[in-house]
């Protein structure tokens, strides 16, 4: 083999290495995925044209190894114990009071951090090298995962020595988790190819470190945050929050929400914090974890059989319980797609209270079998319905009742259309004129984001439906004392702030405009790129489906929608008398140049692709950067924009996935002229 072959694949292990790393742990690449797929494909080659230039850190190792018969067992260096639970503040006060009392010191420092809702794996390094890789098993002896933990992306196969020398030997514990939106996507999948879904992230992670074949695992979206250590040769700390930093610098992701030296009063506040913060998080929590930071204190304090004096978790309140479902109800949305909703015993779930569950479809119905009268495992995350995870099947007496969808509106008793939507089966009451229908399009039109009318909520809403007083859009701004104070529960005073709030809604954007009249198909992203290419709402009803279909980011069905809506007549005479009410759109003015704070590419996140037939990507980049713009070169979930000239190849694919917003050549130029 020539030395010249010998010196590319050195060259290609490390710089693949960099550039993984920068992906998957510091999310800041600066290649595209394209040319980091040829790199690889290119070692590929050559390792298998010689193996003896492979090695087991090498970035070929991480697409799976041949498949296991059985997983060997190794026991642990240092057991792997698990923690005391705490579920309210008196048992965290209890666990302080306990290590003041031992160490007879009042002065206790913490580390607090995200308790991880994955599976616990311990990773040995020898000299830098990642040896061995077990699960936690019964804490003493776990099952040597090697192969599967060695498709893990975010877990470095070699240490980085940026800062200081590999020990002879670390081992390294931490969780592996799957975020939320690769779970979401692997059950997607999973169930298009008709297999059984998982039942939340944690059960997908265990499954999938769990399989023989390492070549499932590779394509299992599994990622890893590290927050402890086993057995150390050659290197110690003195706090953990120091332990944390090197960890860092050796290449592991640690997780950013942890806050260390902190006294038992800020404990417990980060620990409200993490709870607001748990909603939007990008992965699962269910609570946090306290440790004394100081590890000599640590080591005064010493463990009990199963876990340490020295750290506790404190759980949040869970966000799934089971209840009964007492009866299934269908609800009419704004287009007329029927949802049926779960009526439930109503029980407190991570603090709210929860009497209903989305059922989304009758698929979801027939997929989970649910009945009514059946046990239920609901969850609540974050801001959406609640749902039903599963049914508890075993509790079932064999009183519970199949649910049938009804062949007739349950409002306006009119026909039901059937049909299929990406394998999914609708039911739809095909009378537009269904009052169920109206105010669900009145509560949208009102709504935040489109004509943004405070002081107008569900229940007043449902109220002028019912009452006769709203029969369609423009109703809304006819609105007045006289008829509002003849409603229930309306005080002069609200009905006085009312009316201004309706009055100051008529002053509207296009964008908000196009978006509250509730076409099929198109929601805040859709409303604005077609403000964003006509400037007024007569270009827009001027426009052909075609005209829609060019604009970038628009697919057929939302061209499609569009263009129906505006070639109604009965829209176009309630378009009329929204104008005639006194509404008047307005285009958004275009932002001023001297304040890079108002252009649309302020501290947005860029990256572009493909040729640009107007100007050279440099120049783009440079003109881009001026308008405060950060221009990178691979495209993540945080990207804002893709710019995309001609032939943009694979970036454009991903940026479509992540649902980053494109901008065409067009309309790049048209925005870099306005701003400059
Ligand atoms: S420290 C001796 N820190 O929770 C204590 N554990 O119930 C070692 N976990 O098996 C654990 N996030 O799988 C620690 N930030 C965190 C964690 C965490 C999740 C898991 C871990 C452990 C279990 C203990």
């Amino acid at each position: 083999m020539d030395d010249a072959i010998k010196k590319e694949a050195a060259r290609l292990q490390r710089e693949l290495t960099e550039h993984s790393h920068r992906y998957h742990v510091l999310d800041d690449p600066v290649i595209s995925d394209y040319e980091y797929d040829m790199m690889l494909k290119r070692l590929v080659e050559i390792e298998r044209a010689f193996p003896e230039v492979s090695s087991p850190t090498s970035p070929t190792q991480r697409i799976g190894a041949p498949p296991l018969s059985a997983f060997e067992q190794a026991d642990h260096s240092i057991p792997m114990l698990s923690l005391d639970n705490a579920f309210n503040d008196q048992d965290i006060l209890e666990f302080h009071n306990r290590i003041v009392k031992r160490l007879n010191r009042e002065d206790i420092l913490y580390i607090a951090e995200p308790k991880l809702d994955g599976v616990a794996v311990e990773l040995a390094y020898e000299n830098g090298i990642l040896v061995q890789a077990t699960t936690r098993g019964d804490g003493i002896t776990g099952e040597v995962i090697t192969q599967n933990v060695r498709t893990i992306r975010s877990i470095p196969l070699k240490l980085q020595e940026k800062k200081r020398k590999c020990p002879p030997r670390i081992e390294v514990r931490g969780e592996v988790i799957i975020r939320r939106s690769a779970f979401d996507q692997l059950n997607k999948r999973r169930l298009e190819n008709q297999e059984s879904v998982f039942a939340n992230p944690r059960n997908a992670a265990a499954g999938s470190l769990r399989q023989l074949d390492s070549k499932i695992t590779t394509t299992r979206p599994l990622d890893f945050f590290v927050y402890g250590t086993g057995l150390m040769q050659g290197i110690s700390f003195h706090h953990q929050s120091q332990l944390l930093a090197a960890l860092k610098d050796f290449g592991f992701p640690v997780n950013p929400h942890i806050k260390a030296g902190i006294s038992l009063d800020q404990v417990l506040t980060f620990y409200r914090e993490l709870q607001v913060l748990r909603e939007g998080l990008a992965y699962e929590i269910d609570g946090m974890v306290m440790k004394v930071d100081d590890i000599s204190l640590q080591q005064q304090l010493g463990e009990k059989i199963k876990s340490p004096r020295w750290a506790m978790a404190y759980k949040f309140p869970a966000m799934q319980k089971t209840t009964t479902i007492k009866d299934i109800i269908v609800q009419v949305g704004r287009t007329g797609t029927l949802t049926p909703v779960a009526l439930l015993e109503s029980i407190s779930v991570g603090g709210v209270m929860v009497s209903r569950a989305t059922l989304h479809n009758e698929d979801e119905i027939k997929r989970k079998d649910i009945r009514i009268g059946d046990t239920a495992l609901v969850m609540r995350a974050g801001d959406v319905i609640p749902k039903v995870v599963k049914i508890i099947k075993s509790a079932r007496t064999g009183t519970e009742i199949p649910f049938e969808m009804p062949d007739h509106c349950p409002v306006c008793h009119s026909r039901i259309e059937k049909f299929r939507l990406d394998k999914t089966h609708i039911n739809k009451c095909v009378n537009s004129a269904c009052q169920a229908q109206l105010k669900e399009r009145v509560r949208h039109f009102v709504s935040k984001k489109a004509f943004d009318i405070d002081g107008l909520g569900k229940k007043i809403v449902y109220q002028l439906v019912d009452e006769g007083m709203i029969r369609s859009f423009a109703d809304v701004f006819s609105l007045d004392m006289e008829k509002l104070v003849t409603l229930d529960r309306m005080a002069d005073k609200s009905v006085g702030n009312l009316i201004q709030s309706i009055e100051q809604s008529k002053a509207i954007s296009l964008r908000r405009f196009v978006y509250a009249l509730g076409i099929d198909h198109t929601g805040e992203r859709a409303a604005k790129l077609i403000s964003e290419r006509f400037l007024t709402l007569k270009d827009i009803m001027g426009a052909s489906e075609k005209d829609f279909e060019c604009i970038h980011g628009i697919g057929p069905e939302t061209a499609a929608a569009v263009c129906k809506f505006f070639s109604n007549q009965e829209n176009m005479a309630i378009i009329d008398a929204i104008t005639l009410s006194g509404v008047i759109i307005t285009n958004e003015p275009p932002s001023s140049p001297d304040d890079p704070g108002k252009t649309l590419f302020y501290n947005k996140r860029m990256v572009l692709t493909g040729t640009l037939q107007t100007l050279t990507r440099n120049d783009a980049k440079r003109q881009l950067e001026k308008l405060g713009a950060v221009v990178t070169a691979g495209i993540s979930s945080k990207t804002d924009f893709l710019v995309a000239g001609e032939n943009p190849g694979s970036k454009l694919e991903k940026a479509r996935k992540l649902g980053v917003e494109i901008i065409d050549e067009a309309r790049f130029t048209l925005l870099l002229k306005e701003y400059s």
